[in-house]
Protein backbone atom coordinates (compact mmCIF):
# COMPACT_ATOMS: atom_id res chain seq x y z
CA UNK A 1 0.00 0.00 0.00
CA UNK A 2 1.23 3.70 -0.98
CA UNK A 3 0.51 5.58 2.48
CA UNK A 4 -2.47 7.17 3.63
CA UNK A 5 -4.28 9.51 2.18
CA UNK A 6 -3.33 13.07 3.42
CA UNK A 7 -4.58 14.95 0.55
CA UNK A 8 -6.99 17.61 0.13
CA UNK A 9 -7.67 19.25 -3.16
CA UNK A 10 -8.69 22.61 -1.11
CA UNK A 11 -5.54 22.74 0.71
CA UNK A 12 -3.48 21.86 -2.26
CA UNK A 13 -5.03 24.54 -4.32
CA UNK A 14 -4.03 26.83 -1.64
CA UNK A 15 -0.32 25.72 -0.77
CA UNK A 16 0.98 23.43 -3.96
CA UNK A 17 -0.60 24.58 -7.01
CA UNK A 18 3.04 25.80 -8.27
CA UNK A 19 3.54 21.93 -8.44
CA UNK A 20 1.46 21.09 -11.42
CA UNK A 21 2.47 24.56 -12.91
CA UNK A 22 6.03 23.84 -13.03
CA UNK A 23 5.23 20.79 -14.69
CA UNK A 24 6.19 22.68 -18.43
CA UNK A 25 9.59 20.86 -18.49
CA UNK A 26 9.21 17.50 -18.03
CA UNK A 27 5.94 18.10 -20.55
CA UNK A 28 8.21 19.12 -23.47
CA UNK A 29 9.99 15.67 -22.70
CA UNK A 30 7.43 13.51 -23.74
CA UNK A 31 6.40 15.62 -26.36
CA UNK A 32 2.40 14.11 -26.56
CA UNK A 33 1.09 13.17 -30.04
CA UNK A 34 -2.21 12.81 -31.12
CA UNK A 35 -4.15 9.91 -31.36
CA UNK A 36 -1.63 8.10 -28.09
CA UNK A 37 -2.66 6.96 -25.68
CA UNK A 38 -0.78 8.07 -22.69
CA UNK A 39 -1.14 6.79 -18.54
CA UNK A 40 -0.98 10.13 -16.12
CA UNK A 41 0.71 8.11 -13.16
CA UNK A 42 0.13 10.15 -9.63
CA UNK A 43 -2.46 12.30 -12.15
CA UNK A 44 -3.33 14.64 -9.19
CA UNK A 45 -6.48 17.05 -9.87
CA UNK A 46 -6.01 16.53 -13.20
CA UNK A 47 -4.19 19.98 -13.76
CA UNK A 48 -1.66 18.63 -16.20
CA UNK A 49 -3.75 15.59 -17.25
CA UNK A 50 -5.85 18.43 -19.21
CA UNK A 51 -2.72 19.53 -21.20
CA UNK A 52 -2.10 16.00 -22.43
CA UNK A 53 -5.68 15.88 -23.43
CA UNK A 54 -4.89 19.26 -25.35
CA UNK A 55 -2.28 17.66 -27.00
CA UNK A 56 -4.84 15.51 -28.79
CA UNK A 57 -3.77 12.41 -26.79
CA UNK A 58 -6.28 10.21 -25.02
CA UNK A 59 -5.61 9.82 -21.51
CA UNK A 60 -6.27 7.81 -18.60
CA UNK A 61 -5.13 8.89 -15.12
CA UNK A 62 -4.31 7.06 -11.82
CA UNK A 63 -4.03 8.75 -8.05
CA UNK A 64 -3.87 7.09 -4.84
CA UNK A 65 -6.13 10.20 -3.15
CA UNK A 66 -10.08 9.61 -3.48
CA UNK A 67 -9.88 13.84 -3.01
CA UNK A 68 -7.98 14.56 -6.15
CA UNK A 69 -9.29 11.86 -8.78
CA UNK A 70 -12.87 13.44 -7.29
CA UNK A 71 -11.03 16.59 -9.17
CA UNK A 72 -9.73 15.23 -11.93
CA UNK A 73 -12.99 13.32 -12.92
CA UNK A 74 -14.86 16.79 -12.42
CA UNK A 75 -12.48 18.13 -14.85
CA UNK A 76 -13.56 15.39 -17.73
CA UNK A 77 -11.08 13.34 -17.28
CA UNK A 78 -10.80 9.23 -16.75
CA UNK A 79 -9.19 9.31 -13.79
CA UNK A 80 -9.03 6.01 -11.15
CA UNK A 81 -8.54 5.51 -8.07
CA UNK A 82 -4.96 3.37 -7.76
CA UNK A 83 -2.07 2.48 -5.80
CA UNK A 84 1.01 3.30 -7.59
CA UNK A 85 2.78 0.16 -6.68
CA UNK A 86 0.15 -2.03 -8.17
CA UNK A 87 -0.89 -0.67 -11.79
CA UNK A 88 -4.07 -2.51 -13.33
CA UNK A 89 -2.84 -2.36 -16.89
CA UNK A 90 -1.29 -4.97 -19.72
CA UNK A 91 0.43 -3.73 -22.40
CA UNK A 92 -1.66 -0.90 -23.84
CA UNK A 93 -0.24 2.43 -23.00
CA UNK A 94 2.22 4.10 -25.98
CA UNK A 95 3.65 6.13 -23.30
CA UNK A 96 3.63 6.81 -19.05
CA UNK A 97 4.00 10.68 -17.76
CA UNK A 98 4.54 11.51 -14.06
CA UNK A 99 4.93 14.59 -12.47
CA UNK A 100 5.86 15.00 -8.87
CA UNK A 101 4.60 11.64 -7.54
CA UNK A 102 6.77 9.47 -7.94
CA UNK A 103 8.48 10.56 -4.45
CA UNK A 104 5.53 9.55 -3.00
CA UNK A 105 6.21 5.69 -3.81
CA UNK A 106 8.76 3.83 -1.92
CA UNK A 107 8.77 0.60 -3.39
CA UNK A 108 9.95 2.05 -6.34
CA UNK A 109 10.96 -1.58 -8.46
CA UNK A 110 7.08 -2.52 -7.87
CA UNK A 111 6.11 1.07 -9.66
CA UNK A 112 8.34 0.84 -12.45
CA UNK A 113 7.56 -3.02 -12.83
CA UNK A 114 3.82 -1.93 -13.02
CA UNK A 115 4.53 0.71 -15.57
CA UNK A 116 6.53 -1.74 -17.54
CA UNK A 117 3.55 -4.38 -17.57
CA UNK A 118 1.63 -1.36 -18.74
CA UNK A 119 3.55 -0.11 -21.87
CA UNK A 120 3.17 -1.35 -25.61
CA UNK A 121 6.96 -2.60 -26.88
CA UNK A 122 9.08 0.21 -27.31
CA UNK A 123 6.62 2.78 -24.83
CA UNK A 124 7.76 5.39 -22.93
CA UNK A 125 7.99 6.35 -19.54
CA UNK A 126 9.13 10.43 -19.34
CA UNK A 127 8.76 11.41 -15.56
CA UNK A 128 9.92 14.11 -13.05
CA UNK A 129 9.96 13.91 -9.09
CA UNK A 130 12.05 14.43 -6.64
CA UNK A 131 15.88 13.67 -6.59
CA UNK A 132 18.80 12.93 -4.43
CA UNK A 133 19.00 16.03 -2.16
CA UNK A 134 15.72 17.38 -2.51
CA UNK A 135 14.54 18.97 0.53
CA UNK A 136 17.45 18.41 1.98
CA UNK A 137 16.87 21.80 4.80
CA UNK A 138 13.45 20.73 5.38
CA UNK A 139 14.14 17.25 6.17
CA UNK A 140 17.13 17.93 8.30
CA UNK A 141 14.76 20.49 10.18
CA UNK A 142 12.05 18.02 10.59
CA UNK A 143 14.27 14.72 11.56
CA UNK A 144 16.23 16.98 14.00
CA UNK A 145 12.70 18.72 15.84
CA UNK A 146 11.29 15.17 15.78
CA UNK A 147 14.46 12.96 17.17
CA UNK A 148 14.96 16.03 20.34
CA UNK A 149 11.41 15.90 21.07
CA UNK A 150 9.98 12.10 20.45
CA UNK A 151 13.11 10.26 20.31
CA UNK A 152 12.65 8.96 17.05
CA UNK A 153 15.45 8.64 14.83
CA UNK A 154 15.40 9.40 11.26
CA UNK A 155 11.99 10.91 10.97
CA UNK A 156 10.97 11.46 7.26
CA UNK A 157 12.40 7.81 6.93
CA UNK A 158 10.94 5.98 3.61
CA UNK A 159 8.01 8.22 3.43
CA UNK A 160 10.17 10.00 0.00
CA UNK A 161 11.95 8.60 -1.95
CA UNK A 162 14.73 10.96 -3.48
CA UNK A 163 17.31 8.99 -5.68
CA UNK A 164 20.35 9.80 -7.63
CA UNK A 165 20.40 9.24 -11.35
CA UNK A 166 22.43 6.45 -10.85
CA UNK A 167 20.26 4.83 -8.68
CA UNK A 168 16.92 5.13 -10.59
CA UNK A 169 18.78 4.22 -13.89
CA UNK A 170 19.74 0.90 -12.29
CA UNK A 171 16.14 0.09 -11.66
CA UNK A 172 14.72 1.49 -15.15
CA UNK A 173 17.30 -1.36 -16.66
CA UNK A 174 16.83 -3.82 -14.45
CA UNK A 175 12.72 -4.05 -15.30
CA UNK A 176 13.75 -3.51 -19.40
CA UNK A 177 14.34 0.27 -20.11
CA UNK A 178 16.76 1.66 -21.60
CA UNK A 179 17.82 5.18 -20.43
CA UNK A 180 17.66 7.55 -23.19
CA UNK A 181 18.19 10.91 -20.77
CA UNK A 182 18.36 11.43 -17.30
CA UNK A 183 19.53 14.40 -14.89
CA UNK A 184 18.99 16.26 -11.41
CA UNK A 185 17.56 19.59 -11.73
CA UNK A 186 18.20 22.22 -9.02
CA UNK A 187 15.04 23.83 -9.06
CA UNK A 188 14.76 26.59 -5.71
CA UNK A 189 11.29 26.57 -5.96
CA UNK A 190 8.78 29.53 -4.25
CA UNK A 191 6.36 28.97 -2.24
CA UNK A 192 3.19 30.71 -2.97
CA UNK A 193 2.08 30.18 0.94
CA UNK A 194 4.73 30.14 3.61
CA UNK A 195 6.82 27.46 5.16
CA UNK A 196 3.86 26.61 7.63
CA UNK A 197 1.49 25.78 4.59
CA UNK A 198 3.93 23.84 2.67
CA UNK A 199 4.60 21.85 5.36
CA UNK A 200 1.11 20.79 6.64
CA UNK A 201 0.53 19.80 3.05
CA UNK A 202 3.77 18.37 1.50
CA UNK A 203 5.23 17.05 5.00
CA UNK A 204 1.63 15.91 6.49
CA UNK A 205 3.06 12.30 6.30
CA UNK A 206 6.18 13.09 8.42
CA UNK A 207 3.71 15.34 10.86
CA UNK A 208 1.86 12.22 10.96
CA UNK A 209 4.35 10.45 12.69
CA UNK A 210 4.14 12.87 15.66
CA UNK A 211 1.26 12.79 18.03
CA UNK A 212 -1.77 15.16 16.57
CA UNK A 213 -1.37 17.67 20.04
CA UNK A 214 2.84 18.31 18.84
CA UNK A 215 1.99 18.74 15.14
CA UNK A 216 1.32 22.39 15.09
CA UNK A 217 4.21 23.22 17.33
CA UNK A 218 6.82 20.97 15.57
CA UNK A 219 5.42 22.79 11.94
CA UNK A 220 6.25 26.02 13.76
CA UNK A 221 9.82 25.34 15.10
CA UNK A 222 10.21 23.69 11.61
CA UNK A 223 9.87 27.11 9.86
CA UNK A 224 11.28 29.07 12.58
CA UNK A 225 14.40 26.85 12.09
CA UNK A 226 14.43 27.12 8.63
CA UNK A 227 13.62 30.87 7.99
CA UNK A 228 16.85 31.88 8.04
CA UNK A 229 18.19 29.90 4.93
CA UNK A 230 14.73 29.81 3.09
CA UNK A 231 13.09 33.18 3.50
CA UNK A 232 14.24 36.37 1.97
CA UNK A 233 14.50 39.85 3.71
CA UNK A 234 10.84 40.53 2.55
CA UNK A 235 8.80 37.05 3.31
CA UNK A 236 9.30 35.41 0.44
CA UNK A 237 9.49 31.45 0.97
CA UNK A 238 11.66 29.02 -1.55
CA UNK A 239 11.93 25.38 -1.19
CA UNK A 240 15.11 23.87 -2.02
CA UNK A 241 14.00 21.59 -4.63
CA UNK A 242 15.78 19.24 -7.07
CA UNK A 243 14.25 17.31 -9.17
CA UNK A 244 15.15 14.02 -11.40
CA UNK A 245 13.96 14.01 -14.84
CA UNK A 246 14.19 10.59 -17.43
CA UNK A 247 12.94 9.51 -20.52
CA UNK A 248 13.34 5.86 -21.06
CA UNK A 249 11.81 3.27 -23.51
CA UNK A 250 10.76 0.32 -23.24
CA UNK A 251 13.30 -2.72 -25.17
C1 LIG B 1 8.59 17.62 -4.04
O1 LIG B 1 7.74 17.82 -4.91
O2 LIG B 1 9.78 17.75 -4.26
C2 LIG B 1 8.18 17.25 -2.69
C3 LIG B 1 6.90 16.98 -2.40
C4 LIG B 1 6.58 16.59 -1.16
C5 LIG B 1 7.48 16.50 -0.18
C6 LIG B 1 8.78 16.77 -0.44
C7 LIG B 1 9.13 17.16 -1.71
Amino acid sequence: MEKPDHWSADRYETNARFVSDLGAGVFDWLAPKAGERILDLGCGDGALTEKLIAAGAEVVGTDFSADMIAGAKSRGIDAHLMDGHALNFDNEFNAVFSNAALHWMTRPDDVINGVARALKPGGRFVAEFGGHGNVAAIRIALAGIIERRFDIVDAPGNIWYFPSCAEHRRRLERAGFAVDRIALVPRPTPIPSDMAGWLETLAAPVLGIVPEASRASVRDEAAALLRPALCDSDGNWTADYIRIRFEAHLV
